[in-house]
């Protein structure tokens, strides 16, 4: 096999929904990967058997209609599903450790009982933080909502939002006090039949079938009871969860990066040049060795930061640094992978060049690979400084 699993910590659950979320991969999502991908479009039996497949509620209790698994769990299917197609990947991802996690940690019990059971049976989440303005800076966001008896009103746009197109529930971040600077900034949540409006749906390099739009807010009536984590409170659900948020980048930019050396590899062992298999020379043996290297250290940053979030211990700088240095190592081997299989790796019908394609997006979303190292050296000066 091209996919040794050489971390055995796994429980057996998470062994077992491993090959289950790989079946679903290769069966349903396989066959449709460059046809959504040429037509930009999320098929809607994709969507439908995530759902139906248990992988939307992957952390929610099975009150909520969840599967009450672990969030090494979520990591699992998000890596699993990017072998195979990183758009559907990021469409779960978004999905489970933004939207359904926000609910979740800081929800009430009322909006969990509202809001999760709709969320693990058919309805799509976003989260809608990024603006025209505010990406890197997003606590500089300038969507306003004010405040109207039980109810608030909210003006303003996103950029970039993730599964909108498809999306019937968002988690909205506004400001509702901007005297107080970031500090104003509140986590509404909302169905899409509040007037939320698709302004433009972006054509891109690569994750083209995860839909990502422009949204337009004008006067939307949301009432009170639907604000998460309490006024003013915002930012920080936003950097908290973006904390989890990004090890699920990692496991994506993993996942991609196995998926382009699965289909490589073993069409250099099947193709000869010079009377011998193509990967067996040196100069392709050692390559093919480093990017397996490679990919072995950004399953254990990823599953390290995954099991330390877990187990309730910091997890900020060992998220960033998984999420960073996936990215970097998705772009190299994906990259590579087309080299290895010369002319035909160039052509679409191999499916590597889509992972190379795909793979620039894990170094902007989630915080641009500068962020995380921000972020890494704010922590590393705090314990030094
Ligand atoms: N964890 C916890 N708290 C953090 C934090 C972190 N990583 N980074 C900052 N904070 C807190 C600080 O402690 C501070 O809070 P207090 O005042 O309560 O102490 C507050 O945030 C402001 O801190 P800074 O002044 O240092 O932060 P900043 O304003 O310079 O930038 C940031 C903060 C906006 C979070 C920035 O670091 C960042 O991460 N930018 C990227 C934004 C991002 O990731 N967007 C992703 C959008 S969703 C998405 O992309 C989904 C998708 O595609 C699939
Ligand atoms: P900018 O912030 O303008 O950055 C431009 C460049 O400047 C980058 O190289 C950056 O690293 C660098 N830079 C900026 N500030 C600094 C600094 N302080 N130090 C050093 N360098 C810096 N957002 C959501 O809210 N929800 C979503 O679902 C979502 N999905 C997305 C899907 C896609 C396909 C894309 C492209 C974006 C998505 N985003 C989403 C937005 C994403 O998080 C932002 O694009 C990202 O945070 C970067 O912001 P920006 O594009 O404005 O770039």
């Amino acid at each position: 096999s091209f996919s040794p699993n050489s971390l055995d910590t796994f429980t057996e659950e998470e062994e077992m929904l491993r090959e289950s979320v790989k079946r679903f991969a290769t069966e349903v999502v396989g066959p449709k990967v460059r046809e959504m991908d040429e037509k930009e479009n999320m098929a809607p039996e994709v969507i439908k058997g995530l759902f139906e497949q248990g992988l939307m509620g992957i952390e929610t209790s099975a009150d909520h209609g969840g599967a009450e698994s672990s969030f090494t769990s979520a990591i699992i299917a998000i890596e699993e599903l990017a072998k195979v197609d990183p758009s559907v990947s990021v469409m779960c991802d978004v999905h489970n450790t933004l939207v359904n996690t926000i609910l979740r940690k800081y929800g009430t019990k009322e909006q969990q009982d509202k809001w999760l059971p709709q969320l693990s049976q058919d309805k799509l989440g976003s989260f809608c933080l990024s603006e025209s303005a505010a990406g890197s800076d997003a606590f500089a966001l300038q969507t306003r909502a004010k405040k109207d008896g039980d109810h608030w009103i909210i003006n303003g746009s996103k950029m970039w939002i993730t599964n909108s197109y498809e999306a019937e529930i968002f988690l909205i971040f506004a400001n509702v006090d901007p005297s107080k600077g970031y500090k104003g900034i509140t986590c509404f949540i909302t169905t899409k039949d509040v007037g939320i409006k698709i302004a433009k749906k972006e054509e891109k390099l690569g994750i083209r079938a995860s839909s990502t739009c422009s949204l337009n807010f004008d006067d939307l009536r949301i009432p009170a009871e639907n604000i998460i984590g309490g006024e003013g409170n915002g930012y920080k659900v936003a950097i908290e969860i973006l904390n989890e948020g990004r090890i699920g980048i990692a496991a994506q930019m993993l996942g991609l990066a196995q998926g382009a050396f699965d289909k490589a590899v073993p069409y250099t062992y099947q193709r000869t040049q010079f009377g011998q298999p193509v990967g067996t020379f040196q100069g392709m043996a050692f390559q093919i060795a480093q990017a397996a290297v490679e990919i072995e250290s950004i399953r254990l940053l990823t599953y390290n930061a995954a099991r330390r979030k877990e187990e309730g211990k910091s997890f900020t700088k060992e998220a960033a640094m998984a999420k960073y240095w996936a990215s970097v190592i998705a772009q190299r081997v994906s990259g590579q992978a087309i080299e290895w299989a010369g002319g035909v790796g160039f052509t679409r019908e191999t499916g590597i060049e889509k992972f190379w394609r795909d793979s620039k997006i894990g170094a902007i979303y989630e915080g641009t690979s500068n962020i995380q190292l921000q972020t890494i050296a704010k922590i590393i000066q705090k314990q030094h400084l």
